[in-house]
């Protein structure tokens, strides 16, 4: 079955928006995670950033003893943050590129360029009983360096699927490419022995033509769901993408 994860950064960029600085204040992305998994989510992601500018580190404590699916704590391969998930024993950590300018993690990670120090991390985590998964974009060199460093899952970016998919009909040929070139990387990572996630950029529109993706474990899902929240309310907004999900074989 492909599981959903709710991503509920997004949660915590309203109350920011409004409590920056404060210790309380709403929406609580925890009372979001919690409602999302009585919706049948199975996992719940958050992205500890270096600069905090959405989810804190209260939060994630706080998810992490309340929420009874799996944590996914994504993060920035760097010793502060990488020291607090030692501490937090997320089940998996996605490890994500960041950079302080960009409004949303915009590319995938260089694996080739990091491999070294992505392998040291990994093992670091593996031994402490963290799951270990690497956000990368659909690119042969990128999934072939993912296995050398011995991870679980990549994750691979569907934000350029999600956006060539949402231009005008003319540009439908280009999400069409997007979508055989994240076939062919899911292929390759499976033939190596990784198992895949994907996200970024889905939501009920784009999401029927992404399961078309063979081998898939978990989409890791955010923006859509909560802002699909705001109007049809969390519980049925975790629902229809769980619906729309069902019929996916692998
Ligand atoms: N996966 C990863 C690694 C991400 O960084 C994000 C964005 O925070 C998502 C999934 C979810 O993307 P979206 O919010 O566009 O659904």
């Amino acid at each position: 079955m492909l599981k959903l994860g709710v991503n509920i950064d997004h949660v915590a960029t309203l109350r920011e928006a409004r409590y920056r600085g404060g210790s309380t204040g709403e929406p609580d992305p925890v009372a979001a995670a919690l409602a999302a998994e009585a919706a049948g989510a199975h996992g719940i992601t958050a992205h500890l950033r270096e600069d905090r500018r959405h989810i804190q580190d209260r939060d994630v404590w706080a998810l992490r003893e309340k929420i009874t699916t799996r944590l996914n704590l994504e993060m920035a391969n760097v010793p502060e943050i990488v020291a607090i998930a030692f501490k937090l024993k997320p089940e998996i950590v996605c490890l994500v590129p960041e950079r302080r300018l960009e409004v949303t993690t915009e590319g995938g990670l260089d694996v080739v360029a990091a491999e070294t120090a992505l392998t040291e991390t990994r093992k670091k985590m593996n031994d402490a009983g963290i799951a270990v998964s690497l956000f990368i974009a659909p690119d042969e060199a990128q999934i072939a360096a993912s296995a050398r460093t011995g991870s679980q899952f990549i994750e691979l970016h569907t934000g350029k699927f999600a956006e060539e998919f949402s231009k005008a009909e003319s540009g439908k040929w280009k999400a069409e490419c997007e979508l055989e070139r994240l076939i062919a990387g899911v292929k390759l990572a499976h033939s190596l022995g990784l198992q895949v996630n994907a996200g970024h950029g889905l939501n009920c529109e784009n999401l029927p033509a992404l399961l078309r993706v063979p081998h898939l474990v978990e989409l890791n899902i955010g923006h859509s769901i909560i802002s699909r929240a705001v109007t049809v309310g969390l519980t049925a907004a975790v629902k229809e993408m769980l619906a729309l999900m069902k019929n996916y074989s692998a």
